[in-house]
């Protein structure tokens, strides 16, 4: 950090420029791995120093001031994935205190302007994506990100599949246009789960929920957003009249309105009372189901909200207050590099063991490379360990002025720790990966391991001490040797009877029926997770039909990117994976999508029917392939001749509108699978 006002004088022109001219550079370099990668390398605090350090310089040298600096501009979450829209009322951020002595200035600042009692609300500042939301007629009309504060990125069909984001809504004085704001949140226990499965199927798990929620509300398939059970809280009511003249009450108005509004916001009438619900919330706050960061305070009156105005950046009538994450300095031990199932590198930093929030800490994530290298890392470091709503505790800041002269640089490796191969890097992508797929003894096992699994084949009796043991005795080296395995090499083995044996070779067996999109997803073709193999199976009914796809063909189909595309096609154009697939169909399993998935009849004989909003169950184009297969006609539009609609979630409103006033009927989808006899 910049020190004293003259330490600053005594820096010459050109070295203030420099300084501003770095530091400009790194705070982008970080606003882009927050906002954008959701994958930052420092805390917040760590950010906060950096940005108060440019702050400082262009305030005393305001010749080097200028309108595109950060210190001026929010941060950006802006993708080239979605519709970018203006929002109708720009999008701020706010200034940050860590101490009482902040909070207490604010005040004064506030009293400076205004000199009548001023009350203030207190709330809980949410750690996550915040979502701008704007309503008109009662009807939530689009949902829009962040993106640079004055437009955003249009995400509604995702915002649209969150259960508390109600779609309409009724009730008295709603306004007949307004803005709701909040923050998209992913509960500690879906994010914990959610990164088990990850973990499970060879992906790098998410840094914490905050970052799962920012990447899940980019997603491209609003099913998954649907399947990640997002949540949201609102903080903020815009319109051009609200039915009070104050925060507080405006807020309790959209509670009564259907809005997910927190318990814990509090009238305070002085800043002392603000303090006491900041201190009460630092440790209540752990038993929230998702993350808080901080408390935000806001000048409670609308009017006095308006004669306060705002800075460049942030309202001059709020702050926000961030505790100070648990953190715990101990000793750097060494950095081991983990291979994952897709090869994926993983730096995991062993450490001195240490207490932090209740237990012992020895092990901590270093993400990537970039982190590494950011932080500087040298064995012997003392490192600053912090645990926020994470599992795995990160290395957030290094001591450098402890550092011990004989400590040796960390050095990312250039070659897998396990077979040797030299690692490579996709561009645009943070991890380095091993590309030894074919022989890699932690890819192959980590392989074998997801095809047993129990979403994939669900192969039962094979946990993976057994799978190490039999790569080990060279009993399987693929997928395709489970089928050969013979019961007179299982019972030598440690630890197995014949029982054991038994079980193991009839699951197997049994695996032989799994459904082909389920087969798909065993493969562990990288980016191929399970919605992903159940719109390729609908679309290619066999694997020969995929393997002659071609990156076009792949893409054409709804859902399907330019990244998974290549994976498939890279996948299928490897020799030894054909060979694979040869002994698997051999084996007797199915590569097609046969009548197992699809019932076929004529249940729906001259029957027009209508698919319309997001599905749970199968893909629209399942759908349509179903309504076929079973003698009906799929339609794009509703009109009298429509027999019924499968609606989904968030069906289009005019197609519902439509329907009501034609007195078509609409079924779920389950009502559907069950007229074909699916379920
Ligand atoms: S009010 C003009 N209230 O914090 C004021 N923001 O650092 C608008 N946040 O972008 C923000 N909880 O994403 C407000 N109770 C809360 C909040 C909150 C979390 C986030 C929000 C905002 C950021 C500002």
């Amino acid at each position: 950090m910049t020190g004293s006002g003259t330490e600053i004088y005594q820096m010459k022109q050109s070295e203030v420029k420099a300084r501003i001219d770095v530091l400009r550079v790194q705070i982008e370099e970080h606003n882009n791995r927050y906002y954008v990668l959701n994958q930052p390398v420092i805390s917040d605090f760590d950010y906060d120093i950096l940005l108060n350090e440019l702050d400082t310089l262009e305030k005393k040298f305001p010749e080097f001031a200028s309108d595109d600096s950060p210190t001026r501009r929010v941060g950006s979450d802006l993708t080239k994935e979605f519709k970018q829209v203006e929002h109708t009322y720009p999008m701020l951020s706010l200034g940050n205190t860590y101490n009482e002595d902040e909070i207490r200035e604010f005040d004064n600042r506030v009293r400076k302007t205004i000199s009548q009692p001023i009350d203030y609300v207190c709330e809980s500042k949410f750690d996550g994506a915040s979502i701008s939301i704007t309503y008109k007629n009662g009807v939530l009309f689009r949902a829009v990100t962040r993106g640079d504060g004055n437009k955003g990125d249009d995400v509604t069909s995702n915002v649209k599949t969150i259960k508390t984001v109600p779609l309409k809504i009724s009730g008295k004085d709603i306004p007949a246009e307004f803005v709701i704001r909040g923050e998209i949140l992913m509960p500690r226990a879906v994010f914990n789960k959610l990164n088990e499965e990850r973990l499970k199927n060879g992906l790098v798990p998410f840094a914490n929920p905050r970052n799962s929620a920012a990447g899940t509300l980019k997603l491209l398939d609003p099913r998954i957003v649907a399947s990640r059970s997002l949540d949201c809280m609102v903080y903020f009511l815009l319109a051009e009249k609200l039915p009070y003249d104050n925060h507080f009450d405006n807020l309790k108005e959209a509670a009564r309105w259907g809005f997910n509004v927190a318990e814990s916001i509090r009238l305070c009438r002085n800043i002392d009372e603000v303090i006491q619900f900041i201190s009460y919330w630092e440790t209540e706050r752990k038993n929230l189901p998702y993350d808080t960061d901080g408390v935000v305070i806001k000048v409670n009156s609308l009017s006095l909200q308006k004669e306060l105005g705002f800075t460049a950046k942030s309202p001059r009538w709020a702050i926000a207050y961030k505790y100070k994450a648990e953190e715990a300095s101990t000793r750097l031990l060494s950095v081991t590099f983990q291979i994952g199932r897709t090869g994926a590198v993983t730096p995991v930093a062993n450490l001195e063991p240490v207490l932090l929030s209740g237990s012992t800490v020895k092990r901590a994530t270093l993400h990537n490379a970039d982190q590494i290298a950011l932080l500087d890392l040298h064995t012997d470091d003392m490192v600053y360990v912090e645990k926020g709503g994470e599992i795995i505790p990160k290395i957030v800041g290094v001591d450098h002025s402890s550092r011990n002269e004989n400590s040796k640089k960390i050095v990312f490796i250039t070659n897998c720790p396990e077979c040797g191969s030299a690692l490579m890097k996709n561009d645009g992508e943070a991890n380095h990966f091993c590309p030894n797929y074919l022989h890699c003894p932690p890819q192959i096992k980590g392989r074998i391991e997801h095809f047993i699994s129990r979403k994939a084949m669900d192969i039962d009796g094979l946990g993976e001490e057994t799978v190490d043991l039999l790569f080990n005795k060279k009993l399987i080296k693929n997928i395709s040797d489970l089928y050969d395995l013979r019961m007179d090499q299982l019972i030598p083995l440690e630890r197995m009877g014949e029982k054991s044996a038994t079980n193991i070779i009839s699951s197997i067996k049994k695996s032989i029926d799994t459904p082909y999109h389920r087969v798909l997803f065993a493969l562990g073709i990288r980016h191929v997770g399970e919605t992903v193999a159940k719109t390729i199976a609908s679309r290619f009914k066999t694997i020969d039909d995929l393997i002659n796809a071609d990156v076009e063909q792949l893409t054409n189909v709804y859902e399907i990117g330019p990244k998974i595309a290549a994976s498939i096609v890279a996948y299928f154009s490897d020799e030894d994976n054909l060979e694979m697939i040869k002994r698997l169909k051999s084996a007797g399993i199915s590569f097609s999508s046969g009548s197992e998935s699809a019932p076929s009849g004529n249940s729906l004989q001259g029957k027009t029917i209508v698919i319309s909003g997001v599905f749970l169950e199968h893909s629209r184009d399942e759908y349509k392939d179903m309504i076929e297969r079973n003698g009906g006609k799929n339609s794009a539009s509703v009109s009298g001749n429509t027999s019924f609609i499968i609606a989904g979630e968030n069906m289009g409103q005019s197609k519902k509108e439509k329907a009501d006033s034609l007195g078509v009927p609409m079924i779920s989808e389950s009502e559907f699978l069950k007229i074909i006899g699916k379920e």
